[in-house]
């Protein structure tokens, strides 16, 4: 090969380059002059055969075509991509002035709604949202909530564990599962933020369990105050408060009865009162009167000193409550839906009847209760 036809082919080539439509083109291009069979490789090869002062000569060049070859195609894969970004640019305007569609589609999910609710109630009484993991260990799902490996609460939370690793049982002190409550943000936030505390922490729980009223996914609100003098009279308040706020009236009545949990001391089961409208069951009143009942709502109490302990805290100096209630029941109760399963199907018709739209954002000076 010769000069000329160095720079006859180089010629050549760039103008089949320049003139590539697409990346496909392009790429084609490449492989006829930089692929292995491509004729820029060819004329290296030839190098090999020269005598040392011809090669001394044609090296510079044809690396010098390869150069060329090689910046002309960076050049127009730069071109080609720019204007294909110009085109989609182009092509995907947004008119912002345009008029919302007639029929939104989509909607929040009433759990979300409840959170949402939750949250901005809580807020204003001093309470931040805290979260943990949904994968969890038992330390912190059991133990550190005062309930021993052989406590026989564990057996009745109907627990998701996952398999453990092999041979390890013994070096494997913290079996994972997926957390049965949400009662372990806890621990997490007292031995993260220490004292004092308020938080409630909604989110995701899970049991091996499944009927018209329990699926094997569920949520929970957990709701923890630590202070210096906390007492019963806190608790009572505080979902008196919550309660009367997220059902949107006055005459919420709350009767306390003893229970028991491992990780509170006193525990104490919350029903609350309903009353019959129009055969149906409507909170509100109290569950003594004549036509009116009471229904279990949540779980609570006093923590348990020796969970203060297990969480670092000094139980002399720190008291504190807790509650955990479920979102979905609450959503139930609120917004009138008869079937938990339904909540988890992702049916469109059921969304569309029972979702809010994203415009309703639940807020304290224009009601957290969604207008329907
Ligand atoms: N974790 C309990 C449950 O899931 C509820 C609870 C929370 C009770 C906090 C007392 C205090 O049933």
């Amino acid at each position: 090969m010769n000069t000329t036809v160095y720079d006859d082919r180089l010629a050549e080539a760039l103008a089949a380059i320049d003139a590539a439509a697409d990346a496909e083109a392009l790429e084609a291009q490449r492989i006829a002059a930089l692929g292995k069979q491509g004729w820029v490789s060819a004329a290296l090869k030839t190098l090999g055969g020269m005598s040392p002062e011809e090669r001394q000569e044609q090296g510079p060049r044809i690396q010098g075509v390869r150069a060329a070859v090689s910046e002309a195609i960076d050049r127009r894969k730069a071109a080609l991509d720019s204007a294909a970004l110009e085109e989609q640019l182009a092509s995907e305007v947004l008119d912002l002035t345009l008029p919302a569609p007639a029929a939104p589609k989509g909607s929040i999910h009433p759990v979300s709604q409840v959170m949402d609710e939750l949250a901005e109630i809580f807020a204003d009484m001093g309470f931040s949202v805290a979260t943990g993991p949904e994968i969890e260990d038992d330390w912190h799902n059991f133990t550190a909530l005062n309930m021993p490996e052989s406590h026989p609460a564990r057996a009745m939370h109907d627990t998701f564990y996952f398999p453990q690793e092999e041979g390890a049982q013994e070096v494997q002190p913290r079996r994972m599962l997926l957390r049965t409550h949400t009662s372990p943000v806890q621990i997490r936030s007292m031995v993260e933020h220490g004292a004092p505390l308020r938080i409630i922490a909604p989110g995701r729980v899970y049991r091996s369990d499944s009927d018209a009223t329990h699926t094997p996914m569920f949520h929970q609100v957990e709701g923890l105050v630590i202070d210096e003098g906390i007492h019963l009279g806190h608790l009572k308040w505080t979902l008196e408060t919550f309660l009367k706020a997220f059902f949107e009236r006055d005459d919420i009545v709350l009767r306390l009865r003893p229970s028991y949990f491992p990780f509170t001391e006193p525990s104490v089961e919350v029903d609350v009162g309903w009353q019959d409208v129009g055969g149906r069951r409507v909170l509100g009143g109290n569950g003594d009167d004549v036509g009116h009942g009471w229904m279990e709502l949540l779980g609570s109490g006093m923590v348990n000193r020796r969970v203060i302990e297990f969480a670092g805290l000094d139980p002399d100096k720190w008291q504190g409550f807790a509650f955990g209630v479920g979102v979905d029941r609450l959503a139930m109760l609120k917004y009138g839906m008869d079937d938990l399963r339904a909540f988890f199907d992702g049916d469109g018709r059921w969304l569309a009847h029972y979702g809010f739209s994203a415009f309703d954002v639940p807020t304290l000076s224009g009601g957290v209760g969604a207008k329907l």
